[in-house]
């Protein structure tokens, strides 16, 4: 039998991961789960969001399903340690971070796919003056662990990285600037990750039918690492002669999404700007209590909601929240592992509880969230997955 790392972490992770694993075994997945260690309790208690046993069981098992963690800024961490381990040196990272740079998780994969009769779906409006409601099925391949994001920066960076970039032709309007009165943050982009996640990309352009591949950038302002994105695009795509190469700005594809994003099929980008434009999709689609991603590596992958913890919601019992990102993000993990027929079953009863509409969690209601919810027609985290449970066949 498969063994999965459960990893709920904190917050509404600790309500929606156990919510998905009663579907996954509603649904038929044999599988055995783990529970791994992560987040701001561990911090506190020992030092370490994301202790080394949690890293050895995803190192022995491979596939992990994680809920959501807390963040806090560095000085609001260091006042919650635990009184015995302060001033010894501790210093808070983000975990999730962590395991996507402990594994090489440079591979991420958020897809946005509107469900039939969501309310929250994007609604514009057509020629006549009337509405449409344009149907988004968008894959966005963001590379995890480098670009804008890998975290290689400075204020009143040391002597001889400023004296390294004062080399630069365009260093002149700087060079009067002191040090110390300078930030600085690099977008570092290697041609192999570059060409890791572009090729994923095409792949499952190939695998799940969709007929483009757009590169989502700036090569016309940064022209080094965009520019190098691009041209391995250009590259790769020779080998998949019946996928589509688009490529687009950034902002201005932000103002697409408004206006065509139904023509898109798969978007791949750099860490920051697939962060972004991913964002901007799940918008498209219900937003984050349907937005569902994977972390995949070499050996091992971590699949996840897009959100957070929601500290406002984590003390309300019955919980409110809705757990369908975390429902697709245990799809995302199932096609993973080859287990496609229980991901599908488990899709489309999910799309057939939002397309009947009788259980909605608050969100899906447009309501303001509280434990009012309920008087207003809202439904619990637990009886929408018993009714996505009704529905398997
Ligand atoms: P968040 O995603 O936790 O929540 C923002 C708001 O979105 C919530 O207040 C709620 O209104 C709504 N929401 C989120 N998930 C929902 C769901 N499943 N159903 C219905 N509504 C939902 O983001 P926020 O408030 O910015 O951050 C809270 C904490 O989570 C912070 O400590 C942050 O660092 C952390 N965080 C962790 C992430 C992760 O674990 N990967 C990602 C984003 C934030
Ligand atoms: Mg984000």
């Amino acid at each position: 039998m498969r063994t999965i790392v459960a990893m709920p972490g904190d917050g509404i992770g600790k309500v929606v991961l156990p919510e998905a694993i009663r579907l996954l075994d509603a649904a038929g997945f044999k599988a055995e789960y783990v529970h791994g260690d992560i987040g701001w309790e561990f911090w506190q208690k020992e030092g370490n969001a994301l202790p080394q046993r949690t890293i050895d069981l995803l190192e022995e098992h491979k596939i992990g399903l994680f809920g959501a963690i807390t963040s806090k800024p560095k000085d609001a961490a260091a006042e919650e340690l635990a009184p015995e381990l302060r001033d010894k040196g501790y210093v808070y990272f983000s975990p999730i971070v962590g395991l996507r740079q402990r594994f090489n998780l440079d591979i991420c994969i958020r897809p946005c796919v509107s469900l039939k009769g969501n309310p929250l779906n994007f609604i514009r409006r057509s020629a006549d003056g009337g509405f449409e409601e344009p149907m988004v099925n968008t894959a966005i391949f963001r590379q995890n662990t480098e670009g804008l994001y890998a975290g290689i920066e400075w204020t009143n960076p040391p002597e001889n990285v400023h004296a390294a970039l004062a080399t630069h032709p365009k260093w002149k309007k700087f060079a009067d600037v002191p040090k110390e009165e300078m930030a600085i943050s690099t977008r570092i982009i290697t041609k192999t990750a570059a060409t890791r996640i572009i090729r994923a990309a095409f792949e499952y352009a190939k695998k799940f039918g969709y007929s483009n591949v757009t590169v989502c950038e700036k090569p016309n302002v940064l022209r080094e690492t965009s520019g190098m994105m691009l041209s391995i695009a250009k590259q790769i795509k020779e080998e998949y002669p019946d996928i589509d190469l688009w490529d687009t700005n950034i902002d201005a594809q932000m103002m697409w999404l408004t206006k065509n994003p139904e023509d898109y099929g798969v978007v791949v980008a750099e860490n920051m700007f697939g962060d972004i434009i991913s964002d901007g999709f799940a918008g498209l689609i219900g937003g984050l209590g349907f937005a569902c991603s994977a972390n995949i590596g070499d050996e091992v992958a971590v699949f996840e909601p897009t959100h957070g913890s929601a500290p406002k919601y984590e003390k309300l019992d019955p919980s409110i929240v809705n757990p369908i990102a975390m429902f697709l993000s245990a799809c995302m993990m199932l096609d993973h592992i080859g287990e496609n027929e229980v991901s599908d079953k488990i899709k489309k009863a999910i799309a057939e509880v939002v397309e009947e509409g009788k259980a909605r969690t608050y969100d899906m209601m447009k309501l303001r969230g509280g434990p009012k919810v309920f008087e207003q027609g809202a439904c619990t985290t637990q009886e929408l997955t018993d009714a996505v449970i009704a529905k398997l066949k």
